[in-house]
């Protein structure tokens, strides 16, 4: 490893991934430690060159108050406290904020004069590492990957094969609920022109039968992801020798997941669960990455911009989408007037501005006028967000001229719909996906 590191340790600070962002952002890598990392631990990381010691309101955690080992504030390396009040630190921090750019400033002496950091931080060094610890780690044997699409595991897919070649088995199971044209690209990068070992899997018809007369949404859930392991599990067993399985876990996915003092804000499953029996060891490359530094390693790897920069799509995909049971001819009508919506949000300059924007069809048509006759169709509904984190969303205010085009070509252009809306409910009180 040749990057320069400067260690947090973790008391309890919601601010510690800010933190370690901010201090990244000024080129220097940063990883969060817990609180109680024994100096001998502290050693063994590869080239430590400050600690900051980050306490936060969580400080006393069920009514005991937790530290640091003060052997740590004689262990060699500069240290630094923060929001936390020890006299053992001569140098103290203020407390940090969420502001990026303010911490930023508050650590630039600290890191570079005091620790004397190099800012060697940048995604050629960290390509370059990654290759040569999945060569060190993989060897000879075979990784197998599944390969959605989506912007993790299409650079963890990337980084893989630069690094070991046609030892990456990669398996794209195509559930019939991804969006128009997406399996198409993944077969088209990854294999015509990356010449990636994919297997590609249409499981279309597996899929929709299994979902068929099913309208309760965490039914139809439960469905699509057990039916991805069991189908993904199939094709493992048909492959001979691998020992690896890749997965797209990036940094916030462990953050999130817990750490001794933070609250968990989620689990995180990447495969879903994957049974025990099938005995892999993780190679997981980006685990140490958050979402801007996935998309910037994808640049630097020659993904095109469009997977790299993609809007999130969940895991059931357009599923979600076709509100209640899901039909074909419904399912289909989600599809072209979600690609119609991709298309013009494109050639309107949205998708840069927007997190994320696609249509919804419900299970319930309206009365119209087509072709001088009474119709009878479903309803399309376009929603468009903006978040920061997801947990909370304000709805994007689309220019008129933007909306009537869109619906013009919609109802021109889709099949058995009569009517287009526009969601206007933020998050809370509704969600951003209707299912
Ligand atoms: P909600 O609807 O909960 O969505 O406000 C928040 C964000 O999560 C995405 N989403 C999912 N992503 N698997 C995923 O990978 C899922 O099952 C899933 N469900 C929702 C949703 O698109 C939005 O960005």
């Amino acid at each position: 490893m040749k990057q320069d590191m400067i260690v947090i340790l973790d008391l309890g600070s919601h601010e510690n991934t800010t933190l370690a962002r901010a201090i990244r952002a000024l080129g220097v890598y940063s990883e969060i430690y817990p609180h109680d990392i024994t100096v001998k631990e502290l050693h063994a990381l590869p080239n430590v060159k400050g600690i900051i010691i980050n306490g936060g309101p969580n400080n006393v955690i069920d009514g005991i108050a937790i530290d640091v080992d003060p052997a740590i504030y004689s262990a060699g390396i500069p240290v630094i406290a923060a929001g936390h009040d020890k006299a053992r630190c001569e140098v103290k921090l203020a407390a940090f904020s969420d502001d990026v750019e303010a911490i930023k400033e508050n650590v630039k002496s600290f890191v570079f004069d005091t620790c004397k950091a190099e800012a060697n931080w940048n995604m050629t060094n960290f390509v370059n590492d990654q290759i040569e610890l999945i060569r060190r780690q993989v060897g000879d044997k075979k990784v197998l990957l599944a390969l959605s699409g989506g912007v993790d595991s299409s650079v963890v897919a990337a980084l893989l094969f630069k690094a070991i070649g046609d030892k990456l088995v990669c398996v794209h199971v195509n559930h019939g609920l991804m969006r128009k044209g997406e399996s198409e690209a993944v077969i088209e990068i990854f294999k015509n022109k990356l010449n990636v070992n994919l297997v590609y899997v249409d499981a279309t018809d597996r899929f929709l039968n299994k979902l068929a007369n099913v309208a309760d949404p965490e039914q139809k859930r439960k469905i699509i992801g057990g039916e991805f392991i069991r189908v993904f599990e199939e094709e493992a067993r048909k492959l001979d020798g691998i020992d690896f399985l890749g997965q797209g876990t990036i940094y916030p996915d462990i953050v999130e997941s817990g750490t001794k003092t933070a609250k968990m804000v989620k689990s995180h499953h990447n495969v879903g669960g994957l049974p025990d029996d099938l005995q892999f060891q993780l190679v997981e490359p980006l685990r140490q990455l958050f979402k801007d530094e996935v998309r910037a390693c994808g640049v630097e790897l020659g993904l095109p911009y469009e997977m790299v920069y993609r809007q999130p799509f969940p895991g059931p995909g357009l599923g979600v989408r076709c509100l209640g049971a899901i039909t074909r001819d419904r399912l289909e009508a989600v599809r072209e007037a979600d690609a119609i919506l991709q298309e013009e949000f494109r050639n309107a300059g949205l998708d840069k501005k927007v997190w994320q924007y696609f249509t919804v069809v419900p299970d319930f048509k309206s009365v119209g006028v087509r072709d001088n006759a009474r119709s009878f169709e479903w309803p399309v509904i376009i929603r468009a967000v903006n978040t920061v984190d997801a947990m909370t969303a304000t709805i994007e205010p689309i220019d008129w001229p933007i909306l009537m085009k869109i619906t013009d070509r919609i109802l021109k252009e889709v099949k058995n719909v009569n009517r287009v809306c526009y969601d206007m409910s933020p998050k809370p009180n509704a969600t951003i996906e209707w299912e």
